[in-house]
């Protein structure tokens, strides 16, 4: 299962001080921030394996409004904290391509890899770092490749190439990414699940 601490979900919505007006134990110093995603972890943690709790940051995003200063000091924190409980994986959407806040320099998967390893004592076993947002073949094996990251996931390209892996696998060209109203303002399935395979079934 994966908790979701992104996008201005809830979790999000504690962790930064953009939303968090709290002045209570929930709120003000970076500590208190931290507090609910700590609670939320070990009550999933106590009904489930940690190697099959995933999570999901996004210290760039701008979704629901999110981002502050000090956005990348609250994430190194937050994905510290994650790691220490050797979680299966951490998802950061590190890209900038599902908007990005521009309050602080963007946060990359070099940074969520460090983090990890810090916030990991047992090196032998860390946790997966995953990221998304944006990537293309290219760039999801140089993020492989250098050891920032052990998987890429991919959202919009899936919907335009219902055959990712395969097009990946034979060189097969990508159809367009889909357009905004293929996701958003249409009541059929039509544009969301209905773009053409380029490979057989
Ligand atoms: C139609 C659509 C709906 C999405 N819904 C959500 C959502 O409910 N919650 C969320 O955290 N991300 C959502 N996302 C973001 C995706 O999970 C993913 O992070 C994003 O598409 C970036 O990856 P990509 O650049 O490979 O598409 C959505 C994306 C799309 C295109």
């Amino acid at each position: 299962m994966q908790i979701h601490s992104a996008n201005g979900y809830l979790i999000d919505q504690f962790l930064q001080p953009c939303t968090n007006l709290r002045t209570d134990d929930y709120g003000g110093s970076l500590d208190n921030r931290l507090r609910f995603l700590k609670e939320v972890i070990e009550a999933v943690l106590s009904v489930v394996p940690a190697e099959k709790v995933w999570i999901r940051f996004s210290p760039n995003g701008a979704f629901g409004e999110m981002g502050h200063e000090n956005s990348c000091q609250t994430f190194d924190a937050a994905i510290q904290l994650a790691a220490k409980y050797k979680l299966g994986c951490i998802e950061v959407m590190d890209g900038l391509t599902f908007g990005f806040h521009e309050k602080d320099v963007p946060y990359d998967l070099e940074r969520v890899r460090k983090n990890v390893l810090i916030g990991n004592t047992d090196k032998e076993n860390p946790t997966a770092v995953m990221g998304n947002v944006g990537h293309t073949l290219e760039s999801a094996n140089k993020e492989i490749g250098s050891g920032n990251a052990d998987f890429i996931s991919f959202g919009r390209p899936y919907m335009s190439n219902p055959d990712l892996p395969e097009r990946f696998a034979q060189g097969i060209e990508l159809a367009s990414p889909p357009q905004y109203e293929d996701w958003w303002t249409k009541e059929t399935e039509d544009g969301y699940t209905t773009f053409p395979r380029a490979t057989p079934e």
